[in-house]
């Protein structure tokens, strides 16, 4: 992905600093650990590396908000975000005990000082066991932060490559939601709001306005917009080719999102609009 790099924690540090020194208010991050396998272990290893890497930030940035990717895809060696059974018929995701582990993920994020844990797995369910387990270890005031409307997008593919979680066989259409269903969205995102979520994501950004719109205006919730890796690099390489105006294009979608309803954006590009915005090309 153009610019986007695994970071150590020392390396996640700087970025991290520099980009709240710029005013970026908060940091999204993801884990990739060292050995993969199929009970995801490194999610919620007590020591595993997004829990260092929260202990480092909060030491050293306490006034940077810092939320937790919750899901078990870059740690199974599938790439599968749930527990994967095969027999006969194939392979499918287990839903219910996937749930436990996600839950588990979350809370050890938590225990590591995470101030918001956001689950991007789309198991069904896994809002409130998140909020259980949360409650159960004392994280009683710690937010979720959930991917309630996030399709199987085509536009995840360079995030894929970055994070070394592409599935190994099959798709994500058993759990995340088809393009094409718009009530679906506005049901899942009412799911997770009787779950327990306190901000809800749609995902992709760009190419879900409309859905972006329709649950902002339904549930008046804070609602995140997540400007997804091919939206990104999209920019990234038609820039680079001289067709478009990088800052512009950027600043534009990016004020797309907010117009359509979004609270709070997640992008790739958040160290360099809050530096354009810093010079006025807003
Ligand atoms: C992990 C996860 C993905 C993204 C965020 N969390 C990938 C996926 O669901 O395949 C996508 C991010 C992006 O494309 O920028 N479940
Ligand atoms: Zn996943």
């Amino acid at each position: 992905m153009p610019g986007v790099f695994q970071l150590s924690p020392d390396e996640l540090l700087r970025e991290a600093s520099q980009a709240h020194g710029l005013g970026v208010p908060a940091v999204l991050i993801f884990g990739i650990p060292a050995s993969k396998d199929t009970a995801a272990a490194g999610a919620y290893a007590r020591n595993g590396i997004v829990q260092q890497a929260v202990r480092l930030l909060k030491r050293e940035l306490p006034e940077l908000v810092v939320i937790t990717d919750v899901c078990l895809c870059e740690y199974m060696s599938h790439g599968h975000c749930g527990i994967v059974q095969r027999d006969k018929a194939g392979a499918r995701i287990l839903n219910d005990p996937t749930l436990k582990l996600l839950a588990r993920t979350a809370a050890s994020h938590a225990e590591a000082g995470a101030d918001i844990v956001a689950p991007s797995d789309m198991m069904d369910g896994r809002v409130r066991a998140i909020r259980q387990a949360l409650d159960r270890s004392g994280f009683t005031s710690t937010p979720i932060m959930s991917y309630a409307a996030k399709f199987a997008s085509a536009f995840y593919g360079p995030f894929r490559e970055a994070a070394e979680s592409a599935p190994g066989f099959g798709d994500r259409r058993s759990y995340q939601m088809h393009p094409a269903n718009a009530l679906e969205a506005l049901r899942e995102v009412a799911l997770d709001i009787q779950e327990g979520a306190d901000i809800v994501i749609v995902k992709p950004a760009l190419a879900c306005l409309d859905v972006l719109h329709r649950v902002k205006m339904e549930f008046g919730y804070p609602t995140a917009a997540y400007a997804v890796s091919a939206e990104y690099s999209m920019i990234k390489a038609a820039s680079a080719n001289g067709w478009i105006d990088e800052s512009a294009v950027t600043l534009e979608s990016l004020l797309a999102m907010r117009r359509a309803g979004a609270d709070i954006l997640i992008t790739y590009a958040a160290k360099e609009a809050a530096q354009w915005l810093k010079e006025g090309r807003a």
